[in-house]
This record gives structure tokens, sequence and C-alpha cells, in this order.
């Protein structure tokens, strides 16, 4: 049951500035978050598997126009170690993503799924940009268990400012995050805020858009300005929207989360790690004790984590992963929480008393329905872009 916020209540919240006020916001979304997802905060092992990117994304530092970052890829036994690493620290869930990197083949990516799930219990999230139907349908097979992919805003107009389509075919991703739950995945989603050009009511229409779909994870991080990038650089390729601009910093983060929170009460909400780059000390805290209860502590290995370079500044870019997984046991203890065990799925969620009942197998199934040669037939992909695969990543 969601709570009862309509629209224009949750555009009276974006626009809030009372502190009290705010501080029952907070109170509301954190009752909320403990009523239906317990006090667990879940660990996800983030791994950037590759920072190449065929996109132009307006936004992100890794889009092919960026040629200042050196450009990787990682080994399967690279990939593979850093699950071996997310296990022996008890996280439920490895999440592989990199920018739409076509030189990520289907067939080796499966395999390296494959893998995955024979050696570890863990659940696999993939995160790898806008593929086609018949590449999710065979990393679903060959046991992909998440994706995400976020719409970013719901603003379609903005969308496309910020997100050039490839070729002459307009971006659908809230189509492609229908056609992955068809498949059987849990689905992530999420958006920016502070976009250049989004508004309150758009920000209020992306919540909207959180309570219609059933989303499994919902990420919202600020958007922070990279310099090698047209927004970075200030281009003014947005109307001003006078005193209706968005900003970008924490409050204005910390507000959406707990407003997805009370209109999706049982989603995974991660403070994200955009979250704890503008507030280096307490975001993450913050995050959860307004709504959030999931993070995903970096596994990639230090020698590319520079590298890929999203934003600037981000938090853990220099820790090790023991490091990190240390204070972060530290943090969430600290604020009178305990580390989440299992995949920490939504249909396993452990509520109090139900914790690592699942021992990391309850995932969901595929449907019954699910049928590949059907899915293969209906596939809409263009073929897989010939890049090689497997080279030394340039570092
Ligand atoms: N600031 C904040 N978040 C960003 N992302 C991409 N670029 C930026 C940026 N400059 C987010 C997008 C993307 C996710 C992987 O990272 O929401 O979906
Ligand atoms: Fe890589 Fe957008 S720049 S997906």
């Amino acid at each position: 049951m969601s709570d009862t916020l309509d629209k224009n209540e949750i555009l009276g919240w974006l626009r809030e500035t009372n502190p009290e006020r705010l501080a029952g916001l907070w109170r509301r979304a954190d009752e909320t978050r403990r009523r239906h997802v317990g006090d667990a905060v879940h660990l996800r092992g983030l791994v950037e598997i590759s920072n190449y990117c065929t996109r132009q994304c307006a936004y992100c530092g890794l889009r092919a126009g960026n040629l200042q970052i050196p450009r990787y890829r990682m080994l399967a036994d690279e990939i593979l170690e850093a699950a071996r690493q997310a296990v022996k620290f008890g996280y439920g869930t490895i999440v592989l993503q990199s920018g739409e990197d076509y030189g990520l083949t289907t067939r080796w990516l499966a395999e390296l799924i494959r893998q995955i799930k024979r050696e570890t219990p863990l659940a696999v999230t993939l995160s790898l940009g806008e593929r086609s139907n018949r590449e999710l349908a065979v990393w679903r097979e060959a046991g992909a268990d998440r994706y995400l992919l976020r719409f970013e805003t719901s603003d379609r107009h903005l969308f496309h400012e910020i997100h050039p389509p490839k070729g002459t075919r307009p971006c659908d991703r809230l189509g492609i995050l229908r056609r992955l739950k068809a498949l059987g995945y849990e689905v992530g989603s999420g958006i920016m805020v502070g976009l250049p050009g989004q508004t309150f009511a758009s920000v209020a229409n992306d919540i909207e858009v959180f309570r219609e779909l059933d989303l499994d994870t919902i990420g919202i991080g600020p958007f922070i300005p990279h310099p090698g990038t047209p927004l970075g650089l200030g281009f003014n390729i947005f109307p001003p929207v006078n005193g209706e601009q968005v900003p970008n910093h924490e409050l204005m983060v910390y507000k959406v989360i707990a407003l997805t929170r009370l209109v999706r009460p049982d989603a995974n909400i991660p403070a994200t790690t955009a979250l704890a780059t503008i507030n280096k000390k307490h975001g993450r805290e913050l995050g959860w004790q307004r709504g959030a209860n999931l993070f995903m502590p970096n596994l990639t290995p230090l020698k590319y984590r520079r590298l890929y370079e999203i934003y600037p500044a981000k938090a853990c870019i220099a820790e090790t992963d023991v490091t990190c997984h240390g204070c972060l046991h530290a943090r969430i203890q600290t604020i009178g929480r305990h580390v989440g065990q299992g995949p920490g799925g939504r249909r396993n969620r452990d509520l109090p008393g139900a914790e690592g009942v699942s021992g990391g197998r309850n995932l969901p199934q595929l449907p019954a329905r699910f049928s590949m040669s059907r899915v293969l037939a209906s596939s809409e992909s263009p073929p897989v872009a010939n890049l090689r695969f497997g080279s030394e990543p340039v570092v």
C-alpha cells in the first residue's frame, strides 16, 4: 500500500523549505522504510567492467566524445576475482556496470554470468545501457537476475536533448524497462536531480512514474557537472525555467528519496554514490535515515576506478575495497541499523525475522511463458558492433 500523497502534495514538498516540516517528512519516510523493508542496509558490490561508451549523453563523463579519459575493459578473470571478493565480504549481489559498450559481446557476457552463478551464490545485476531485446534475453537465460536502467527524467523533451538517440529511432527506456520485466528480471530505474532545465513539476512527475512502475530498485542522485561534457561546460541548450529550476543540492535529493519511499514503500532505494560524493561525510547516513535502504560499495580494482569518471570527485575513488567495507559497516552501525544478508531482492525481502532465509537462491524465475525463440524472433537489435574484446585495458 502506498502513501496517499497526490501530485500537488508532492510538488508542495519539493518546494518546502521549513526545517520543522521537513523533519516531519524525514520521520514519515523513515517509519515507512522500517515498516516495509526493515532495518537492514543491503550492500551490492559494484564492478565497473568497462568505461567504453558508444553514446553521447550530455551529462556523462564516459560519453564517446570525451577523449580525455583512457578507456579500459576488465578481463573476465578480474571480474571473477571481484565476485569472489563480494562473497568474502558477505555481499548478496554483484552489479556489473559499464558504458554502452558493444565490445562486451552477448556471448562473452553470458559465459561470464554463467561462471559467476556456478561459482558463487551471488545475485547478478546488470547495468549496461540500452541493450537489445535479444541480448537481454540471452543474459537473463544465462542467469542474470536484475537490470538497472535509469530513465533519468520523465521530461521527454529534456531527455531527448541530453541523451541523443542513436540513429533515427528515439530512445524508449520505459519500453526497455517493460521488456526487462517481461523477461523476468527484477528491474531498477531512477533519475538525476537538478539537471539543467529540469523543473519541480517534472520531478513531481518522475515520482508519479515511480509510483506507477513496479520497480525493484529506484536510484536517485544529484546531477554533478563534469567538465568534459556539454552540460558541465554550461552549454546553454535549454530555455531558462525561471524559478522552476530544480537545484542539484543534497536537500533536494533527500526530498526526492523520502517522497519516493512514501509512494513506493517496498522498493529498494540506494543512498547513491553521487549523493555520497556531494556530502562525503554524512550523505549516505542521511540518505538511509530519510528513506534509503541500500548502498553499492565499489569493488572495481583501484587501477580502473579513477577512469570510471561519470562525474568528477567521486566518493571512494582511492579507498580499497577492504577500507570501504569496514567504513560502511561502521557507518551503518552508528545509525543503529545492520547490514543485510542474502541477495536482498524485493521478492524475498528480509523483513524482521526473515533475514537470510533465501540463501541467495530465492530470486525471480523465468516467467512460465518465457520463450527464447519468441524473444529472438522479435529482436530489434542491430548486429553487435564489430569491436575487439579482451584487449589489454589502457591504463
Ligand atoms: N552526475 C550525476 N549522475 C550521473 N550519471 C551519469 N552522469 C552523471 C552526472 N554527471 C548517472 C546517470 C546514469 C548513472 C549510471 O549515472 O543517472 O544512469
Ligand atoms: Fe554512455 Fe550515456 S554517455 S550511456
